[in-house]
């Protein structure tokens, strides 16, 4: 398989994927593939539509006809601003279960593969497999739920640390106990754990990676 000048950023929730690729796509002036806003926008989707959510067929159906707008840093569904409604606990917790089902992943590859710093749980593993580079970003529990209490409380959204930690914990093991694209590193993957790291630093070190690549 030929080499795409593809980064893959995987990793579970809150490991800060979502910062440092727009980050590294910044340096590179890179185009962005945000999946889990897909599979977010499927589960927003379904919830309007009232289908029910342990219904794969329907959830499938649903994801089939997703044609959502990305514009200006803005996420528009059926014309509507979802931007800030698909980030909500409840709109991810949906989002990682109709993500097991093969129909919606399937629906959606090929909304994914049109894309450059790709960020989600199976970018190096099933959706570019030939990626220049592939990192599985994680970090302790602990440290990704400080900081998606540090987001939501930007938000002016109050949480409770110990619901967060036992939150992304249940979905990092529905994520990485599904039998379709699991969450896991992908073959070649570079790990990289940046609970001691800052953002920027985190940054730094994809982009050194990237540039060793391609040396
Ligand atoms: O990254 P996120 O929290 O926005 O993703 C929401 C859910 O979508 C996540 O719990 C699992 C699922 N997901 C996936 O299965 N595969 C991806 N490539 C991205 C997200």
């Amino acid at each position: 398989m030929s080499q795409v000048d593809v980064i893959a950023i995987d990793g579970p929730v809150a490991s800060g994927k979502g910062s440092v690729s727009s980050g590294v796509a910044k340096a590179l002036d890179f185009h962005v593939l945000d999946s889990g806003a897909l599979y977010r926008l499927t589960a927003l989707a379904c919830m309007n539509q009232c289908v029910d959510l342990s219904d794969a067929a329907a959830a499938e159906k649903v994801a089939q006809s997703l044609n959502p707008l990305f514009k200006d840093g803005k996420i528009y569904l059926e014309g509507k601003e979802v931007t800030d409604a698909i980030r909500t606990e409840e709109v991810g917790l949906n989002a990682s279960k109709i993500a097991a089902y093969p129909g919606v992943r399937k629906a959606l590859f090929e909304l994914q593969r049109r894309s450059a710093v790709a960020d989600g749980r199976d970018m190096g593993s099933v959706v570019f497999p030939e990626a220049r580079l592939k990192i599985f970003l994680t970090a302790s529990a602990e440290s990704r739920a400080k900081r998606r209490y540090n987001q939501l409380k930007e938000k002016g959204i109050s949480s409770n640390i110990d619901d967060l930690v036992s939150d992304l914990k249940d979905r990092d093991r529905r994520d990485m106990e599904r039998s379709v694209a699991p969450l896991k590193p992908a073959e070649g993957a570079r790990i990289l754990d940046s609970s001691g790291l800052t953002l920027q630093e985190t940054i730094d070190l994809v982009l050194a990676w990237y540039r060793e690549s391609k040396a």
